[in-house]
């Protein structure tokens, strides 16, 4: 048989299964090259992740062009799993090669967005969240089969890589891009005023605020125990006592402040994937006085699928949505808003919450996520 006979039948085979027209040759082609790219660069973001847990490419940065025994020395790895990493880092095009002296060398611009000699641009921090969520692929795929959701702590580590990607996302643009979205804000907070941050995870903003307005008051609130825990040592360290920290399930918010004498509520990427968003907003309407302010960071996205289409960041954030924000959600019988929920649903789960006057901004720095100010 020639192999035009034996790709007839293949293609006639596909008609008669999926009820479509047989494939264009050209196009078919196009498709594999594209899902074997998409299949090489999914493994490539699993070794990156591991690039930057083990410190390897921080000692390739600091080593500059180097070899393996020495880069394995250095970074203090099992030379075996150091080439082995390299293997892949080079055949990755992130690292160069040099086969006559078996040397190897990380880029400037690789460098300068694989480690942590440049902080607050960290590329290969946020690639710990696709093992991260391959980690609960079995329980994901029984529930699309079965419904229901993983609990959060089905993810060991996602406060920990949470944790990092808020130093990026949130600390380090905080006083120069963040708090001036809210004119006179600044002021205010060094005047002196009460300040929550609703789901903080590790605190890190809330740490980064107390240090820098030490007349503010603030209090952080997070359902996860661990988290609280590490956002009171951390704070403690820094020598802080502006500022608490409590595990509480953010919709009994209403329960333990006093209604109207907090000026100013955060959510850092924190309402999407609450159990119940509507009642953890309106909780947060109630504490809020009347001349205060709402700021709230989340996902930017257009409520429907089409209309992210052109997003940088759309495959990645629908996985995260899929297989985190939207099934913890679910796990604790809640609404499964999902990451991608979009301007249109949060301004009008805002407005319906009590805020009459909702601005949305976006920032430079971040274009994963959209900056609600929101006035009663
Ligand atoms: C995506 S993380 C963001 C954490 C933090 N704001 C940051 O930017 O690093 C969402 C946080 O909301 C918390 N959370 C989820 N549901 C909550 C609830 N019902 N009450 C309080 N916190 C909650 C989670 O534990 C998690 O720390």
């Amino acid at each position: 048989m020639t192999s035009d006979t034996t790709a007839a039948p293949v293609d006639a085979a596909r008609t008669v299964a999926s009820g479509t027209p047989p494939p264009d040759p050209q196009r078919l082609e196009e498709v594999e090259e594209r899902l074997v790219e998409v299949i090489n660069h999914g493994a490539l973001s699993l070794m990156i992740s591991v690039g930057h847990r083990t410190g390897l490419f921080d000692a390739l940065t600091e080593l500059g062009t180097t070899t393996i025994a020495d880069l394995a020395r250095a970074a203090g790895l099992d030379e075996r799993y150091v080439t082995e990493w390299l293997g892949a880092m080079t055949v990755g095009g992130l690292v160069a090669h040099e086969p006559g002296d078996g040397t190897y060398t990380l880029p400037p611009e690789e460098a300068a967005l694989l480690s942590r000699a440049t902080p607050g641009e960290n590329i290969a921090a946020f690639a710990q969240y696709v093992p991260l969520l391959g980690s609960v692929e079995d329980e994901i795929v029984d529930c699309f089969r079965q419904g229901g959701g993983v609990p959060y702590a089905a993810y060991p580590r996602f406060q920990e890589i949470m944790e990092e990607d808020s130093e990026q996302t949130v600390v380090a643009a905080l006083r120069e891009d963040i708090l001036p979205l809210v004119p006179g804000l600044t002021d205010r907070l060094e005047r002196g005023i009460r300040v929550l941050d609703v789901g903080c995870g590790r605190g890190r903003a809330l740490t980064e605020l107390a240090a820098a307005f030490p007349n503010s008051v603030l209090v952080g609130y997070d359902l996860s125990e661990e988290a609280v825990a590490h956002a009171r040592a951390n704070a403690a360290a820094r020598g802080l006592d502006n500022v608490r920290f409590e595990a509480l399930d953010a919709a009994r918010l209403a329960e333990v402040e006093r209604p109207g004498e907090t000026q100013l509520v955060t959510t850092f990427d924190a309402v999407h994937d609450q159990a119940d968003p509507f009642g953890v907003v309106r909780g947060i309407r109630t504490v809020l006085a009347d001349d205060g302010v709402y700021l709230a960071q989340d996902i930017d996205a257009s409520s429907s699928h089409h209309g992210d289409l052109d997003h940088p960041l759309g495959p990645l954030l629908y996985t995260v949505s899929c297989l985190h924000c939207m099934t913890v959600s679910l796990a604790r019988g809640g609404e499964g808003l999902g990451a991608m929920w979009g301007r249109e649903r949060a301004r009008t789960l805002f407005a319906q919450a009590g805020f009459a006057d909702v601005e949305v901004h976006t920032l430079a720095h971040d274009v994963q996520n959209a900056y609600y100010v929101c006035r009663p």
